[in-house]
């Protein structure tokens, strides 16, 4: 058997021509390719409100910033994420206020957002892990009765649906990353949804340093005032020519996850010692990762190893990090979360064949060890 691992980098080779093509077209900044990608990216999402970045990270950043998020200001985000997902919130000088997660899924819990409320929060964030979206009715309603802003890190779930819409669609900010790895790449790179038409306008000139690109000008784009700083978070049209022709396969490969993810979610039932997560009604998850619960963790983990199957915990929750040592305090379901999750091969390159032998090997463990 091959190894069958978590990840895996999506590279068709149509990319090869017109990548060429632009590396040596004499323009390989931020030009007519990243337009071209925006306005297939706002039909696929269904919101053309949309900004391409460097990163997924710059998108959060970026968010943050246009919910004017900043020193003395506090955050609630979740611990169980990429590191990715709280580091721009130190960076904008906020306090990172956690709040708990569920116990099984692994996603923010809207009632300890409540809970977690003061006059000084300025933004929740949410985190859609593995591709299962929040409960983000809940989640906006709440902010909005506080009048919050409320920001989804959607890097886990392009293709993940809520409430019969794409995710992309339902609250101030969104962000995905299209980092090596994820569903779709771009290589390196990030895309920022926006609710409302100031937002993305503010947040097109503040990801080229203020600079307003569009603006007709008597001679070079800096004799004009630039209104507040900004940063170099753009795409260049080198990424938007890989992203145009990723584009063409995101559909075969968000279904390929979802029909590998449905068939873990039947045959995994009853499984002594094992516990699958169950998705809200309301969510269509593209499942990035496909998380479960087991007892005997590490043992598990070697065993599958030597199956040569991948396994991985993925993330590690942040608030234990020294980097994060003085917003610490007490998340029990966090605690429960962490003891048990791990992530098995879901992606589109797990075939059917594969995905039976994984489920075999899972059975397998468990009549032998718990
Ligand atoms: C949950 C989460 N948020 C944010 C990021 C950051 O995205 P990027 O690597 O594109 O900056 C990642 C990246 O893997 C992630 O998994």
């Amino acid at each position: 058997m091959e190894n069958l691992v978590l990840f895996k980098v999506h590279m068709p080779e149509s990319v090869d021509e017109p990548l060429l093509k632009v590396l040596h077209s004499g323009f390989i900044g931020q030009g007519v390719k990243v337009d071209e990608f925006e306005e297939k990216l706002g039909n696929y999402f269904g919101n053309n409100k949309v900004l391409t970045l460097n990163s997924g990270t710059s998108g959060l950043h970026l968010a943050l910033r246009l919910a004017n998020v900043g020193i003395g200001d506090e955050v609630i985000t979740t611990p169980m994420t990429c590191t990715a997902t709280n580091m721009p919130i130190m960076a904008t000088g906020a306090k990172i206020i956690w709040a708990d997660i569920n116990p099984i899924t692994g996603l923010i819990d809207p009632e300890d957002i409540e809970r977690k409320i003061t006059n000084k929060t300025k933004a929740i964030v949410m985190v859609h892990f593995g591709g299962i979206p929040c409960d983000i009715d809940a989640i906006n309603k709440i902010a909005k009765k506080h009048n919050i802003k409320t920001i989804e890190d959607a890097a886990h779930a392009i293709g993940s649906e809520y409430d019969g819409k794409k995710i992309g669609n339902h609250s101030d900010f969104v962000m995905f990353s299209l980092q090596a790895i994820k569903h779709f790449t771009t290589i390196d790179g990030g895309l920022l949804f926006c609710k409302n038409n100031k937002d993305y306008e503010r947040g097109k000139l503040l990801r080229w340093y203020g600079i307003d690109r569009d603006a007709k000008r008597k001679e070079f784009r800096c004799e004009e005032n630039i209104l507040e700083y900004g940063y170099k978070y753009h795409m260049n049209d080198i990424c938007a020519t890989v992203g145009i022709e990723q584009l063409k396969y995101i559909d075969g490969i968000v279904e390929r996850h979802m029909s590998n993810k449905n068939y873990y979610d039947k045959e995994l039932q009853n499984i002594k010692g094992v516990a699958v997560i169950k998705k809200p009604a309301i969510a269509k998850s593209s499942s990035w990762l496909y998380t479960i619960h087991i007892e005997k963790r590490d043992q598990f983990s070697s065993w599958m190893t030597k199956q040569n199957i991948m396994t991985s915990r993925v993330h590690e929750r942040n608030d234990k990090h020294t980097a994060f040592k003085e917003y610490q305090i007490n998340l029990p379901n966090t605690d429960i979360f962490s003891l048990t999750q791990i992530s098995i091969p879901v992606g589109w390159w797990i075939t059917d064949d594969n995905r039976s032998y994984i489920v075999d090997k899972i059975k397998e463990f468990s009549a032998k060890h718990l």
